[in-house]
């Protein structure tokens, strides 16, 4: 637990109090862990794997955060008391998965005040993220924004492979798609674009960004 960033301040003796509290479990891809409006009594730990966090209206999804190692989620409804979950949560990779209790994680949140700090910190990037999805909503484009979640992937999950920065995130055009706000077709094509250009590449379902720079240009900055 001392490798997992919201739990990094915490000393020995807090960390023992709260490790035997949690409950390990596997789930396979494509498990739900739950539904949007379900009522929740668990906080969600990942040790290993991918969690997608999505709404969905009939057919349409769209992705607001994609988990792996390390990240946790579930704390709304446990700190909003009587509030039901926000969205659906959905295994993309076979995972392994801490559950906590409400009432421990609260306890534990109220004696530990450091861990709130911590949450809170964390809370304010996924705001941030949150205010970047809207705007690229509302003022992007579809290529902009198709461009900017392959830029976003490329920041927060790149990984370096045979000299090649690789987008350590197995993904489907439906799911960029529904991290873009648009639809699959729209990302096949964008995608098709990027390669022509050879800014990115494609390779056993992987993406490969090989001009980060170029990259970046196609999409504006905010003021
Ligand atoms: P909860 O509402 O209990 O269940 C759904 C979880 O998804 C929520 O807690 C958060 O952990 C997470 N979540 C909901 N919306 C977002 C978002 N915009 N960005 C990141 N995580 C989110």
């Amino acid at each position: 637990l001392q490798n997992v960033p919201i739990f990094q301040d915490l000393s020995a003796s807090e960390l023992e109090t709260i490790a035997p509290l949690f409950v390990e479990r596997t789930y396979k891809k494509g498990t739900i862990l739950f539904f949007e409006a379900d009522l929740g009594d668990e906080f969600y730990l990942i040790q290993s794997g991918v969690v997608k966090i999505y709404r969905i209206d009939y057919s349409k999804e769209i992705i607001l955060a994609l988990f792996r190692e390390g990240d946790f989620f579930g704390e709304m409804s446990m700190i909003q008391k009587g509030l039901t979950r926000s969205a659906t949560a959905e295994t993309l990779e076979t995972s392994t998965i801490y559950t906590l209790m409400r009432s421990e994680f609260y306890q534990f949140l109220e004696r530990t005040p450091k861990l709130s700090l911590r949450l809170l910190e964390v809370t304010m990037e996924r705001l941030r993220k949150a205010n970047e999805q809207i705007y690229d909503l509302t003022f992007l484009d579809v290529r902009m924004r198709i461009i900017k979640v392959v830029h976003r992937l490329a920041v927060e999950h790149g990984v370096m492979k045979q000299g090649q920065l690789m987008i350590n995130m197995k993904l489907t055009h439906q799911q960029l798609a529904n991290l873009a706000g648009t639809v699959r077709e729209s990302v096949t094509k964008v995608l098709q674009e990027l390669q022509e250009d050879q800014i990115i590449s494609i390779h056993k379902k992987m993406i490969y960004v090989h001009n980060m720079e170029a990259l970046r240009k196609l999409f504006p900055t905010p003021a």
